[in-house]
């Protein structure tokens, strides 16, 4: 077990990646808040779990929340040693098109609550002086841009540059901030993607998500329970020197 005793908040973790990375965690010995905004959700994924893993309403872009979420988490299992920092929005627009709603709700997420919930459980870590380690969700999208994806894409890339810096900052506490690029994974969340898709593609429903699965040179999208143990290595000791990086795991779409 990689990380055996380890305390583990994990943000968005009611469905997809988020929810396939708390049953790794936990199989690998943490303990684990099953972190997301949806209460109902996140409580079925931490019954289902067993008595190491606990469910716990959050919203990221509520800094009260975020602070409760924390209290939380020490008063149930007396520290925080990992953060995933996993919930995430996905919008679609052409650029004639953005709204400043569409803007703020997905900035408020991706980049500002990711942002404050790294920052609230890095000031909990540096006080228990043992270090930790906090991953934070990017994107191939991330990495380029793409026509409809102005809003998400830029997102993601403030997402890699709050990493670089971040894992500059904190690593002098011996806690690593890196970060994960997954490329496409299957999950309810491509329900939401392909219909967005399809509306302004002009394309058939289900249609998106074949030719973007096509199209990986793997063949396939991945599995959210085959992000699991990038995660788990990230958050574990054999990750200690590795510092501010955002790792690809995307069956080879980003060398393509
Ligand atoms: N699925 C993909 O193809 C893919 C690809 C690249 C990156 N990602 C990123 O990986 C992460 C997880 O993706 P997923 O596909 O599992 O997403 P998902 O949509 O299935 O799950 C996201 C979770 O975040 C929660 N959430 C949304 N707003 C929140 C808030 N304000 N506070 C707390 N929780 C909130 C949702 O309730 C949901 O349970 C996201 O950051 C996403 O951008 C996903």
């Amino acid at each position: 077990m990689k990380l055996n005793n380890k305390v583990a908040i994990i943000t968005g973790a009611a469905r997809g990646i988020g929810k396939a990375i708390a049953e790794r965690y936990v199989s690998e010995g943490a303990k684990v808040v099953v972190a997301d905004l949806n209460e109902q959700g996140a409580d079925a994924v931490a019954v289902a779990l067993g008595p190491n893993a606990i469910g716990r309403k959050l919203d990221v872009t509520d800094q009260t929340s975020i602070d409760a979420m924390v209290a939380a988490t020490v008063s149930k299992f007396g520290g925080i040693d990992i953060l995933v920092n996993n919930a995430g929005l996905f919008d679609l627009a052409p650029i004639i098109e953005i709204t400043r709603e569409s803007y703020h709700r997905v900035y408020a997420v991706n980049v500002e609550g990711l942002l404050f919930t790294l920052q609230a459980v890095a000031k909990r870590m540096i006080s228990q002086g043992r270090g930790g380690k906090i991953i934070n969700f990017a994107s191939q999208a991330g990495r380029r841009g793409e026509p409809l994806v102005a809003v998400y894409c830029s997102s993601k890339a403030a997402v890699i540059s709050l990493t670089q810096s971040a894992g500059l900052d904190l690593i002098k506490h011996r806690i690593n901030v890196n970060g994960i690029a997954p490329g496409v994974v299957d999950n309810e969340h491509w329900d939401h993607v392909d219909a967005m898709f399809a509306k302004y593609e002009n394309l058939k429903p289900g249609e998106k998500r074949h030719r973007v699965g096509a199209s990986v040179p793997y063949g396939r999208m991945a599995r959210p329970e085959e992000i699991g143990g990038l995660a788990t290595f990230l958050a574990s000791e054999d990750a200690d020197y590795i510092v501010a990086q955002t790792y690809n795991i995307d069956g080879g779409n980003w060398m393509n």
